[in-house]
């Protein structure tokens, strides 16, 4: 019987850390074609949830978004900082009121994630864009739980953010063509040979390439890197003990997680419901996620600024994603093709593949599994969704 892997092997991680390094050295030269901003069309007819619009990426997402007439909800779990800078923003327009409205989500609560996704569905309303941008690296601190038992990390970065898209799937229907973005992590940026992408000075052009993309990018797999993630299908909320927890630890985990979860609930609704699902990598971006830092390391942190993207670098991969026109035919190409994973857009703004990890098939389903099991969803979640039934989920007020 073969051995089940259970944990990334000491080459593999070094190749992962070499890789974010040069990550960080080159990503600034590696996205010198990218405008900043980038400019974005006229999105008035555009409805965007966009998670942890606080502070950082998520901040600039929502601000561009709503300028660019998209109806922005911030969901946020501080409103008073969100209203204020609602404020800020539209005085800075010269008092344009900009369509934009908070409401309140806690990620750390799975009761709050069904009471926000119940309180958006009973408005009919269709949802073009969710964008899962909220999330947390607690750096150096120990192992904390939610209320819902589920180290912090995970729930923050992957379960929360997984119930949310999956019960906002009837919202998401009714707005299709809909994109489910989730902000994730550095893995990778080896382009996919045959998909290219330029952005000009008035417009965005996305060429798909008449080759399937999976063939192309099948060819280069043999030539992936690695990021230091791993998932533990056995114990994804790290509590055997098997593995000393660290918050590094916590934190790749659950963004690798959230990638395999993708890949799986990309496969799940069909061409037809337009539904495309898709992660995005910010690069390494100079906001509040240091602010766990001991304060020697943020020292360090503000000393290499001209490496680390600012927000609105940051910023541009998660709105490329959202406003692109022709991401959804790239994301339902690769619906219908063997290629069993779901989009993953670089800092550049290109099509890439994930880590090696994040390709493996059978993990993916497990994580899927478990991942809904956690959530308090049925295994056929999605498909009765899709079919216009009831899902009931164990937290919020479909409690059992
Ligand atoms: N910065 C980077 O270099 C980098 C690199 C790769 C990926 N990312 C990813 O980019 C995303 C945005 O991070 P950032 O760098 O912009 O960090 P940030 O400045 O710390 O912003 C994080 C946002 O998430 C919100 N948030 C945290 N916990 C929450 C909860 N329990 N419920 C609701 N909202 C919550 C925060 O709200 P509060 O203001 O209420 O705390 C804040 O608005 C994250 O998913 C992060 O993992 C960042």
């Amino acid at each position: 019987m073969v051995k089940k892997k259970q944990a990334l092997g000491w080459i593999e991680w070094l190749i992962g850390w070499m890789y974010v390094t040069y990550e960080l050295l080159f990503q600034r030269t590696k996205t010198s074609h990218l405008q900043n901003p980038l400019e974005l069309p006229s999105l008035n007819d555009l409805t965007c949830i966009v998670t942890g619009t606080t502070s950082g990426i998520g901040k600039e997402i929502a601000r561009q978004l709503a300028e660019a007439g998209a109806h922005v909800v911030m969901a946020v779990r501080n409103r008073k900082t969100a209203n204020e800078l609602i404020d800020q923003w539209c005085s800075s327009w010269a008092g344009i009121l900009l369509n934009v409205e908070v409401m309140e989500l806690d990620l750390l609560s799975l009761d709050s994630v069904v009471g926000f996704a119940n309180t958006w569905n009973a408005r009919l309303e269709p949802l073009h864009v969710l964008i899962n941008n909220a999330g947390i690296f607690s750096i150096g601190e120990t192992q904390k739980f939610s209320k819902d038992g589920f180290e912090e990390h995970l729930q923050v970065n992957h379960l929360a953010p997984a119930l949310l898209s999956v019960l906002l799937l009837p919202s998401l229907i009714k707005g299709s063509t809909s994109r489910i973005i989730n902000v994730n992590s550095v893995i990778s940026s080896i382009r996919i040979k045959g998909l290219s992408i330029c952005i000009i000075a008035t417009n965005n052009c996305f060429h798909v390439s008449p080759m399937r993309p999976w063939l192309n990018a099948k060819g280069i797999l043999k030539a992936q890197m690695h990021y230091v993630g791993f998932v533990d299908t056995e114990d994804m909320n790290t509590v055997s003990g098997k593995r000393k927890y660290s918050s590094l630890l916590g934190y790749t985990n659950s963004k690798l997680a959230q990638v395999m979860f993708s890949s799986v609930l990309h496969k799940r609704p069909p061409v037809e419901s337009g539904v495309n699902v898709m992660c995005v990598s910010p690069g390494i971006v100079h906001t509040n996620v240091a602010r766990d830092l001991p304060r020697i390391v943020q020292a360090a942190y503000h000393l290499i600024p001209y490496f680390l993207f600012s927000p609105q670098e940051g910023a541009r991969s998660a709105l490329f994603a959202a406003t692109d026109p022709q991401i959804p035919e790239y994301c339902e190409s690769l619906k219908t093709d063997e290629w069993p994973f779901c989009a993953f857009i670089s800092q550049g703004c290109h099509p890439t593949n994930p880590s090696k990890e994040a390709h493996s098939v059978e993990t993916s389903f497990e994580v899927w599994e478990k991942t809904l099991e956690m959530i308090g969803l049925p295994s056929d979640a999605v498909e009765r969704l899709i079919e216009g039934k009831e899902v009931r989920c164990r937290y919020g007020t479909g409690k059992d």
